[in-house]
């Protein structure tokens, strides 16, 4: 038997409708501030995300999906999106009538990691990427995004932490006194850390199993050159002002190699190790990274299996997924004349499910239970005859007698 591939999973039918709920929100959502909604395709020349990403970052060094075509080009199946959106948006010209562009995206990202709860190799973001201006009010303006989403769902127990790492030169000046730091004592350091301190040292920052050792590094927001210091006071300022919650972070630097200034993220203490639920920050200098002019941009991007693991967990209301009306029927003749009149119903708007298998009336009605159907109807000889039926409402059993010919259901 073929099973799917580790890591990935299939939406079934039973949870298809929670993930409907989901989007509906996020596009509701994104409405109201004006987001609009881009598709990019799911793979891109490999350069793309090397160039964006970083070459020494993990995602880019041994998570990626790439193949080369028959036309020997090197593709990569997207790990995230923000690449892919600055990349539409060089090759469509769209800043130039647009200079306060503002997109989202829901869709499914690859990343070769080792599967576990909330990790896996197959997974869906909704992510946002707010482009043209440099402007704190934006950069808050996606954090605020961001938690209404979570909180639209109730979601309690989130942590927003921040963090500005600068600029590229400040981060090389960092870089070097982090080093410092870690030097004397880098034997005692975990052997990914180890490769990290030649390769990419900032990681070493998230390093779960060395953070006792990182306490005393140093903090990169005293290395900030002024204008960059100015510029997150202001980002807090904003937060306290929307009385929006959060807590500095000195040791969070991101796992992408194109941030600039201000990095976020928000975490869940509901969900096990993987309990980052939406990651961002800006990035100022990915578009001329990817050949395009020097172009300011911020956003995030949230991880949606992770927001339905919470919401599994704390029980959370999907609307249901049950359907307005089952009809039943006794025989061929019933069967014939339930046929249109389904069909009726559902020109009205009202879903319905009929039964194929020629089950008894008893059986069929279990089976209306089972699916949640709101109201029955059954349909019989006299019923056909006289155009008129008993519509009974499943919640509590109550009768009305409805018209079969106009086929509307009643407001009960
Ligand atoms: P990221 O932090 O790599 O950022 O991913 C964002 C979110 O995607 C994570 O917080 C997590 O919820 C989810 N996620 C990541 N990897 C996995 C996985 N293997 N399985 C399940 N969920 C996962 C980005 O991707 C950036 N593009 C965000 C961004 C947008 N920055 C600026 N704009």
């Amino acid at each position: 038997m073929i099973k799917s591939v580790s890591g990935t999973q299939d939406i079934l039918a039973e949870n298809s409708f929670k993930w409907r709920a989901i989007e509906n929100r996020i596009h509701d959502l994104m409405r109201l501030y004006n987001y609009k909604e881009v598709r990019t395709p799911i793979f891109e020349y490999t350069e793309l995300f090397t160039r964006s990403i970083g070459e020494q970052t993990d995602i880019v060094s041994k998570e990626m999906y790439t193949f080369e075509d028959s036309g020997d080009r090197s593709l990569t199946l997207r790990p995230e999106n923000t690449a892919s959106v600055a990349r539409m948006t060089i090759e469509n010209n769209i800043l130039r009538a647009n200079p306060q562009t503002k997109f989202y995206y829901i869709g499914p990202m690859f990343r070769r990691e080792r599967p576990q709860k909330g990790r896996y190799r197959q997974f869906h973001q909704f992510g946002i990427e707010a482009i043209g201006p440099k402007s704190a009010e934006l950069d808050v303006e996606t954090i605020m995004i961001a938690i209404r989403f979570f909180e639209s769902f109730a979601l309690k127990n989130i942590t927003l932490k921040i963090n500005s790492i600068g600029s590229k030169d400040t981060r090389d000046r960092y870089k070097e006194a982090l080093k410092d730091f870690v030097r004397p004592q880098l034997d005692l350091y975990c052997e990914d850390c180890n490769k990290r301190f030649a390769t990419n040292p900032l990681r070493i920052l998230d390093c779960k199993k060395d953070a006792e050792k990182n306490k005393n590094a140093p903090h990169i927001i005293d290395f900030l050159e002024d204008s960059a210091k100015i510029y997150f006071d202001r980002i807090k300022e904003l937060l306290i002002y929307n009385e929006i919650n959060f807590e500095i972070d000195h040791s969070l630097v991101r796992g992408l190699d194109y941030y600039t200034d201000i990095v976020y993220e928000i975490s869940s203490s509901d969900l096990g190790s993987q309990s980052a639920l939406c990651g961002g920050g800006r990035y100022d200098y990915l578009f001329e990274e990817i050949g395009g002019q020097h172009t300011a941009a911020v956003g995030f991007a949230c991880g949606l299996e992770r927001l339905l693991l919470i919401l599994e967990e704390i029980k959370y209301n999907f609307l249901q997924n049950s359907i307005d009306l089952f009809i039943a029927s006794f025989d061929d003749d019933s069967r014939k004349y339930v046929s249109k009149l389904a069909d009726k119903f559902r020109l009205n708007n009202v879903s319905v499910e009929t039964d194929f298998l020629k089950k008894k009336v008893g059986k069929q009605l279990e089976y209306a239970n089972k699916i949640e159907a709101k109201y029955v109807l059954v349909i019989g000889e006299t019923e056909i005859k006289t155009g008129k039926a008993n519509l009974k409402r499943m919640s509590d059993g109550f009768l009305q007698e409805i018209d079969l010919i106009s086929a509307i259901l009643p407001i009960l």
